[in-house]
């Protein structure tokens, strides 16, 4: 490595000009060794840059080290640098690390962190979810201590509208009390029992509401002495887009689409089928959740992603896009063998993919193809139930008709982690006399039926069904969507999309999936930056930014949220003339 010469440079997000010690290496773990013991030493150092004349993929070895990227143009270095900012002047930039941008993590938004770092230094000890490494070590989380209907309070009192309901999540909002009754009066009762060996609980607030004569009880049929089987018969009947026959409790989406897979192979083995294992899932582009986790497994398989504005061809309508979707998905199957393809996974409406709903006849077409080849078609409900889409189900908006169902989330407003499995008659008598068979259906979990998540749920749904939730959603989605909508002209966006209470913005230029903004200018993360600024918290993943506010969000509460969203988007349109004209 050479020694550093001193020269200056400016942020490409702020075009400041920073005093910086430039380093010239290719050797990335000396680069490593020294920026972190500079950023602990030399607190007066506004930068520690460190150019690299190629970046080539030797380089994604230290990528979890990225803080962030300057360019040096007043130094002839015109290459983009590779830099460690100080802690002095990180709240100047407000990107996230290219390297976690252009691999699709979340973007890590700055803010004032001021208050936090008297009392502490930054850096934390969790393995954060969703984290690089150099930020849960070099930066202060946002730490979140209050929530107030669609409000959640940070630990320096800020307020922010909490434009995602968590993650995508708090249906009912942050302050809903009778979640809470539910859960302290079973937790007095019976904190804990499993629901293993066919034992189960009792829960206390279903005693409650039978003294209080709750007509809600009574229309939900038997079962009364038990709350966690009472849950599972109000899931099968509050959904209707097809017959179900059992739910199975889980503790969360990830584990109800990890029992999907077990219950589908559990099927096909007592088919006789030991061959029909493998799934079908859709392309988008979400390599950071598969990088260097040996995924995605190798009986996963990826079919088109149905994406109409990025993918369709010049021409084709969205019925068209759909025809060609539904056989491409056909091609896939035969060439791989049907006899080989036990099940097809989807979302109503794809979520963290970047909010994208199905174009027009895609599930009528795609069911088609998969029952025509006797494969299981799970519908992933973690994000679209219980009223998202305006409708109780996403499979009630599609006309979709599954075969097994994940749900999570707004099953209990998120007031505590339960998730569950609906699977069809058909599905579960198989499933019945395999392990009657075997002498056991042995998969299950020590808190599957958790007493004190089921009440939670429970209570959850009675308010669901109390207030009309599904119309409330509906009636305030509309202003939701068509105020976001209005901004469909500005110059820097690609594509606005979505439904009910749910809606992507896509960055793009000149209005083309083929224009993106370079990555290293962080367009999503900036405007992400400026929403929270503002007091909103969005989800930002590259440059697409996800919306999904509570159901109980009021008209009010929709009006800031347009609005925040207006004021980040024009402070992100300067960013991006800014960055127009010093390119050129
Ligand atoms: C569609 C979908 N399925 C499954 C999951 C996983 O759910 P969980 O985080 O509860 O494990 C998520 C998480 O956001 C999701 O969006």
């Amino acid at each position: 490595m050479e020694s550093p010469s001193s020269t200056f440079g400016s942020c490409v997000s702020c075009d400041r000009d920073y005093n910086v010690e430039l380093y010239t290496t290719t050797d990335s773990v000396t680069m490593n060794t020294l920026l972190r013991s500079t950023l602990r030493t030399k607190a007066r150092l506004n930068l520690l840059v460190f150019v690299f004349p190629y970046l080539d993929s030797e380089f994604r070895l230290c990528e979890t080290d990225l803080c962030l990227w300057i360019r040096l143009m007043k130094h002839n270095v015109s290459s983009l640098a590779y830099a460690a900012v100080s802690r002095g002047v990180q709240e100047n930039f407000l990107q996230a690390p290219l390297w976690s941008r252009s691999n699709s993590t979340e973007s890590s938004l700055k803010r004032d962190d001021s208050a936090n770092e008297v009392k502490s230094g930054p850096g934390h000890s969790m393995l954060a979810p969703f984290t690089a490494g150099w930020q849960s070590t070099d930066l202060h989380p946002l730490v979140i201590e209050k929530s107030e209907g669609s409000y959640v309070y940070d630990t320096n009192g800020k307020k922010y509208l909490d434009a995602l309901a968590g993650l995508w999540a708090t249906a009912l909002g942050g302050s809903e009390s009778r979640l809470v009754d539910a859960a302290v009066a079973q937790l007095k009762k019976l904190p804990f029992y499993h629901s293993f060996w066919n034992r189960t609980t009792v829960p206390s607030l279903l005693k409650k509401c039978l003294w209080d004569n709750s007509l809600y009880l009574f229309t939900a049929g038997a079962g009364v002495w038990d709350e966690t089987v009472e849950l599972a018969k109000e899931l099968l009947e509050i959904f209707t887009a097809r017959k179900m026959a059992k739910a199975f409790f889980v503790n969360s989406g990830s584990e109800a689409n990890d029992t999907q897979v077990k219950l589908v192979w559990y099927y096909n083995n007592a088919l006789g089928r030991p061959n029909k294992k493998k799934f079908i899932a859709r392309a988008k582009s979400l390599p950071a959740l598969h990088q260097k986790f040996d995924l995605p497994a190798p009986f996963v398989l990826h079919t088109d992603c149905p994406h109409y504005w990025r993918y369709h061809l010049p021409g084709e309508t969205e019925e068209e896009f759909s025809t060609r979707l539904a056989n491409s998905l056909e091609q896939l199957i035969l060439k791989e063998g049907p006899e080989t393809i036990a099940a097809f996974i989807a979302e109503p409406v794809m979520g963290a993919g970047g909010v994208i709903p199905p174009p027009a006849t895609y599930f009528e077409k795609v069911q088609a193809v998969v029952k025509k080849y006797d494969i299981l078609f799970i519908a992933d409900e973690v994000i679209c139930a219980f009223g998202r889409l305006g409708t109780m189900f996403g499979c009630d908006r599609y006309n979709i008709k599954p075969d097994l169902v994940s749900l999570a989330k707004a099953l209990s407003s998120a007031y505590l982690p339960i998730g569950a499995v609906l699977v069809s008659p058909e599905v579960s008598e198989v499933i019945h006399a395999q392990s009657n068979k075997l002498g056991s259906f042995s998969h299950g979990f020590t808190y599957s039926g958790h007493p004190v998540a089921c009440a939670v749920a429970i209570e959850a749904l009675k308010i669901y069904k109390e207030r009309n939730i599904v119309d409330q959603v509906s009636k305030i989605s509309q202003r939701f969507q068509d105020g976001i909508r209005t901004f469909s002209d500005s110059p820097i966006i690609g594509e606005i999309r979505g439904v009910g209470l749910i809606l992507g913005t896509e960055f793009t230029d000149n209005k083309s999936p083929n224009d993106p903004f370079p990555s290293e200018w962080g367009i999503g993360a900036y405007f992400g930056a400026q929403c929270e600024k503002h007091g909103m918290l969005v989800r930002v993943a590259g440059d697409n930014i996800m919306m999904s506010p509570p159901y109980i969000i009021s008209p009010e509460e929709v009006e800031t949220l347009i609005s925040i969203y207006g004021k980040a988007l024009k402070e992100t349109e300067k960013k991006v003339q800014e960055l127009k004209s010093q390119r050129k």
